[in-house]
């Protein structure tokens, strides 16, 4: 059975925490430790019975525990990813529902995250550190990058391509054939007819762009997490 623990003890870790509760009263398959957060006031106390263990640091010496990145917000997810691969030998696995549906031909990257009745039809591909949330869909011959959030019942229409970071919100829907940009954002209950920006906002049905955002917008709150090496355009 594989030793794991969840980084973060948000929303988004709640939710991961859960599949992972439904996934072992159908078969006893992993021996969850608890969660890692960096807010050291979190420290010691407990999430669900189990304990808040510390920050990364914890992960000293124990190689071989499966981890979730369990942080809703894309970039801060890509981050803490970084940070444990530089540092330690994280084993991300693929985490899915026993309700998902996986069907032929489906790639799914390390570290990614398939939520109760999301769906992943047919020849596809979705990246590293994904997240389908509840209900969300995806489609033949998506190519859906790295750390990308689909959020509840959202779906996305065959061909579309997703880049790197790319956030749906709750209830939106994509048409077949559309790029989105890295990076970008498309709001709750909105459709997406036309090719989205890299770093763009977009809002309403159809959509239109609203704002541009920078690395400070994606991720506000550094105080947790180390600033990134490079600049912006390389996130
Ligand atoms: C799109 C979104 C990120 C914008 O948030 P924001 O950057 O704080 O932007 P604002 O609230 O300033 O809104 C900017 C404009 O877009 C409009 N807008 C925002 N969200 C919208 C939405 N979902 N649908 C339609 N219009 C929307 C606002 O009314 C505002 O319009 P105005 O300038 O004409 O007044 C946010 O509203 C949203 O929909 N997030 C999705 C969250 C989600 O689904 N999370 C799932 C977690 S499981």
């Amino acid at each position: 059975m594989k030793d794991f623990v969840i980084y973060g003890a948000g929303g988004w870790a709640r939710e991961v925490f859960g599949i992972l509760s439904a996934l072992n009263s159908d078969k006893e398959s992993y021996r969850f430790h608890g969660f890692l957060d960096s807010k050291p006031e979190l420290v010691g106390t407990s999430l669900f019975g189990y304990p808040i263990l510390g920050n990364s640091c914890w992960l000293e010496g124990r190689k071989n525990f499966a981890i979730i990145v369990g942080i809703g917000n894309t970039l801060a997810r890509k981050r803490m990813v970084e940070l444990l691969k530089e540092n330690y030998q994280p084993y991300f696995p693929i985490l899915v529902h026993p309700q998902a549906h996986i069907g032929p031909y489906v790639s799914i990257g390390e570290g990614s995250v398939l939520h109760a009745k999301s769906v992943a039809t047919v020849n596809l591909n979705l990246g590293k550190h994904a997240i389908l949330n509840v209900g969300a869909v995806i489609s033949h011959e998506n190519e859906i990058a790295d750390y990308v959030s689909i959020h509840p019942n959202s779906s996305v229409a065959g061909a579309v391509k997703i880049r790197e970071g790319a956030e749906l919100g709750t209830c939106s829907s994509v048409i077949h054939g559309i790029e989105i940009g890295k990076w970008s954002v498309i709001g709750a209950g909105s459709t997406v007819i036309r090719n989205i920006e890299p770093f763009s906002v977009n809002v309403g049905v159809p959509t239109r762009t609203v704002k541009f955002l920078s690395e400070h917008d994606l991720y506000p709150d550094k105080t947790v997490l180390p600033l990134p090496k490079q600049a912006n355009d390389t996130l």
